[in-house]
């Protein structure tokens, strides 16, 4: 076990090296990437576009948030003459954390070489993975000075993994794979920061839109949305946590989860606090417990005690302002009159969620992140029950993340959020994506 660590380490060491040169014939140096998102209205998976392969190829990927690196179907027509598999024992593999080396009995071709290490691309909407080869590839991704995209950059040994077509199974129609943005040496923003040479920083700001384009940003600010609001100057900030047990579908003993987690000291309505049983709120050592934030759970997942106490004081608090409570819209169990709500510029006018998180911040939940329109007259309160001992006490879901700004910052573990951007006068659908002439 000792010597298998201090190999790792030490080639880590190395491939920082060998990552870098691989931008270094271009003499334009990005200050950050910028990457569209739409929502798919059928799966309410948020997809994403970027160009790979030589000739260049646009994907069509699924965002997960919490995904250990990228991974694509190499089984139907992956065609490009840049594709090099990773050989195994190779600096690539180690920076995969791949000490596995795999054979391949079918006809040879992108995904199917001998010698080569594997990992396990994870489809984490239907929680199936299964073994792909480590590959390298050219990705091409938009550039920006926060404000447009700028010009195309190129990453010439951009590491993902291979998986067979199968595992595209429960993703968005058209997407390819997924695209993990996880804490690890291969996920996106890791590998694109040592690329380029910025901050290890990220920013995802989606939206419900289907239409407009939202954002994924790479690297630092300012992230400016019509009419000019730079969003990375009003953040609020609290601390990320990682959970020391993998939250993947299929790991390695030991492997901590490349997810992101924060802590939730309380959570309010209004100014009444939620007796919440606090131990729920920690990561135990088996890794259960605690809060995390995924993009491929269309709505909040809250354990069973947790939400019961969200929905019957909120439930309470809507009577008080003549709210009336209807019959349940699954997946929804807390649903209402439209009656007597009126509308606002963040949302429906109904109690304010608060959770109140690590260094005396709190995330605001309007009627905008809290209620879904279900039909004409129903709007529900879009928190979902995870059952009573769910691996993770709170999962913050997309629904929840909508029009609202959130940044990760892997180098210093922090994260930063904007709550609602409507009360500012922007959405995430606003950044400008005609290409600027620089
Ligand atoms: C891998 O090696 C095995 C055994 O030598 C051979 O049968 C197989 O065809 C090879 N696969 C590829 C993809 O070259
Ligand atoms: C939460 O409720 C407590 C107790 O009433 C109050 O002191 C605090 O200000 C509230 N927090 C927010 C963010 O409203
Ligand atoms: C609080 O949650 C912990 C962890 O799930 C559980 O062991 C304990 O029984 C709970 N306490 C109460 C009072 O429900
Ligand atoms: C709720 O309805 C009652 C009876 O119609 C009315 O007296 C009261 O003022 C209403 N309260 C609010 C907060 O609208
Ligand atoms: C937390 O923040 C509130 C309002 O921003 C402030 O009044 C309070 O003193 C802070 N508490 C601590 C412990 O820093
Ligand atoms: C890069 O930006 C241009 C101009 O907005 C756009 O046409 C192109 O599709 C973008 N490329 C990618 C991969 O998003
Ligand atoms: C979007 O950016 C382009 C290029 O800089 C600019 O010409 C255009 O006016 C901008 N659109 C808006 C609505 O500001």
């Amino acid at each position: 076990m000792a010597t298998s660590v201090r190999y790792l380490l030490l080639s880590v060491f190395v491939m920082a090296v060998v990552v870098v040169p691989s931008t270094a014939a271009q003499s334009f140096r990005p200050k950050a990437l910028v990457i569209p998102v739409l929502k798919d209205s059928k799966t309410l998976q948020y997809v994403t576009h970027i160009n790979q392969r030589t000739p260049l190829v646009p994907l069509k990927l699924v965002v997960d948030l919490g995904g250990q690196f990228l991974w694509t179907d190499c089984e139907s027509g992956y065609v490009s003459s840049t594709y090099r598999p990773a050989r195994c024992g190779s600096a690539i593999c180690s920076l995969a954390n791949s000490d596995g080396c795999g054979n391949c009995f079918s006809p040879p071709g992108p995904g199917c070489n001998n010698n080569t290490c594997g990992v396990l691309p994870d489809n984490s909407v239907t929680h199936t993975a299964t073994s792909g080869e480590v590959a390298t590839d050219v990705v091409s991704v938009n550039s920006t000075d926060g404000s447009n995209p700028g010009r195309p950059v190129t990453v010439s040994r951009f590491v993902f993994a291979c998986a067979p077509q199968f595992l595209l199974k429960g993703l968005a129609s058209g997407a390819t794979g997924m695209a993990g943005l996880g804490r690890t040496r291969i996920g996106l923003p890791s590998q694109l920061a040592s690329a380029f040479s910025f901050n290890r920083k990220f920013a995802l700001c989606l939206s419900a839109s289907s239409t407009f384009e939202a954002t994924i940003f790479f690297g630092p600010g300012p992230y400016t949305f019509l009419p000019g609001i730079d969003v990375s100057q009003s953040l609020a900030y609290t601390r990320l946590y990682v959970n020391p047990v993998s939250t993947a579908s299929a790991f390695s003993s030991g492997e901590p989860s490349a997810e992101y987690f924060i802590k939730v000291n309380s959570i309010n309505i209004t100014d009444t606090v939620l007796p919440l049983n606090k131990s729920l709120l920690n990561i135990d050592s088996g890794g259960y417990g605690g809060t995390k934030i995924s993009t491929v759970n269309p709505y909040t997942v809250l354990e069973s005690s947790i939400h019961k106490l969200l929905s019957d004081e909120f439930t309470r608090q809507a009577a008080a302002r003549n709210i009336t409570r209807v019959a349940a819209v699954a997946p929804f169990d807390t649903c209402f009159s439209t009656q007597n709500v009126l509308g606002t510029s963040v949302g429906a006018s109904v109690p304010w969620i608060y959770l109140n998180l690590e260094g005396n911040v709190s995330w605001t939940i309007t009627g905008s992140n809290s209620m879904v329109q279900v039909s004409d007259n129903v709007l529900c309160l879009g928190f979902v029950n995870g059952g009573s001992s769910p691996r993770t006490s709170i999962v913050i879901g997309g629904f929840q993340l909508e029009d609202n700004l959130v940044q990760f910052d892997l180098a210093t573990s922090r994260l930063g959020f904007s709550s609602t951007l409507l009360g500012r006068q922007t959405t995430c659908a606003n950044f400008n994506f005609t290409a600027s002439v620089s």
